[in-house]
């Protein structure tokens, strides 16, 4: 069967390959520990669990979603009172907001709203992977900007051609960045929004990183930079701050004429999120604050002891100041693939090499610290066994 086209001009998904390389070591009873993937192990709050079963056992919610695409108003109100507590915006809930089916679900409608075949859109290199394959799936044709380790892994404006700037459809940006953990500032975002109204790029700044930063780097959105919402939209998602991956619910926010366009392809695409799962995510932006502050602290003593496992090891590495993602650099003469390699096969540990997120991450490599405490410790006593001196 030939399928179609389109499909060719995806890279196989980075973590599927990993998955297999997993999956054959343990049919061969190896006991791998995937630090590979950004999936927090912890369990999902009581308090949210609670109120999905509550309101699962409602037979209203056994219907189709109230507000099918745009998510429910009360979530959207929800949505709209966590970003003024925690970023001091205050965003409209009944045209500036809809609910999604994860941040990934928003960026691949976000295409699909605003990208025409042929367009080109700006992508950063290193970059999350998702980028690339939504804007193939809507015929665009992604243009990479390589965010530099001397720039703080910021993107620099000033490095983009003008007549690539001005030929540019939108830009995806993520800050706190995965791969990098690079985290952003105002001022950033202030440059961003002025460069893309001065080209004419709508901007899908892609936020699901926003709770996890570090010594006492502030929480930002881009809908807090002056203009934002005349450029474009913020996708937030409430999986990596309240442990729920699994659950897939998410928001966009911003631009009205973006918003509209990707409930436009949603209406037409799925018919919204489960009610009940949007109950259990009020409850969690409403009362789950102090969850955040406990997987902070977790994550806090992990990057510290990864970080001082990977030094000893004799890597480059740093504790991220966002996101849960240590990005270190390779040692001498291997490239990140080699060195990948090389810890899985003398530690049976899983890392995901730095090439994996575009040219420019060759030379790093990127570690998760959403694995137990227990099983970090294994894995670094394991990684100062195979590389200690
Ligand atoms: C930058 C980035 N965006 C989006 C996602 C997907 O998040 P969600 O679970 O909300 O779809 C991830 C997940 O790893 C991510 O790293």
């Amino acid at each position: 069967m030939r399928t179609a086209d389109r499909l060719s001009r995806i890279e196989p998904y980075l973590f599927v390959t990993l998955r297999q390389k997993i999956n054959a070591a343990r049919d061969k009873g190896v006991d791998v520990i995937s630090l590979a993937i950004g999936d927090p192990v912890e369990p999902t709050g009581q308090a949210i669990i609670d109120e999905l079963c509550r309101t699962a056992r409602d037979s209203s919610n056994h219907r189709y979603p109230t507000d099918e695409e745009k998510g429910m108003l009360a979530f959207r109100h929800a949505v709209a009172r966590w970003y003024r507590r925690r970023y001091g915006v205050d965003v409209d809930p009944t045209g500036e907001i809809i609910g999604l089916i994860g941040s990934k679900e928003g960026v691949h409608h976000f295409c699909l709203g605003m990208v025409n075949a042929g367009d080109m859109v700006l992508v950063t290199d290193p970059g999350y992977p998702a980028y690339k394959a939504s804007v193939a799936i809507a015929g665009g044709v992604s243009e990479s900007v390589a965010i530099r380790e001397e720039d703080d892994f910021l993107v620099d404006f000033s490095s983009i051609p003008a007549e690539k700037a001005r030929a540019a459809r939108a830009i995806f940006l993520n800050y706190p960045n995965n791969p990098t953990g690079a985290v952003a500032s105002l001022d950033f975002f202030n440059e961003l929004a002025a460069w893309a109204r001065e080209y004419d790029v709508i901007v899908c700044h892609d936020n699901p990183y926003s709770e996890i930063v570090f010594d006492g780097v502030e929480r930002v959105s881009f809908m807090a930079a002056e203009g934002a919402r005349e450029v474009g939209v913020e996708l937030n998602s409430l999986s990596k701050p309240f442990n729920m991956t699994g659950w897939r619910i998410g928001m966009a926010l911003g631009n009205r004429e973006v918003i509209a366009a990707m409930s436009k392809v949603k209406e037409n695409t799925d018919s919204g999120i489960f009610n009940a799962i949007q109950y259990a995510g009020i409850r969690a932006l409403d009362e789950c604050d102090d969850q955040i502050d406990r997987m902070l602290d977790i994550y806090r003593t992990r990057r510290a002891t990864l970080a001082e496992t990977l030094t000893a090891c004799g890597l480059d590495a740093r504790a991220p100041r966002g996101t849960f993602y240590l990005w270190a650099r390779v040692p001498e003469g291997r490239s990140s693939a080699e060195f990948a390699e090389e810890v899985f096969d003398r530690a049976a540990v899983v890392i995901a090499a730095g090439s994996a997120y575009g040219p420019a991450g060759e030379g790093y490599v990127r570690f998760s610290l959403t694995i137990s405490d227990e099983r970090l410790a294994e894995a670094c006593d394991r990684l100062r066994d195979s590389f200690a001196g």
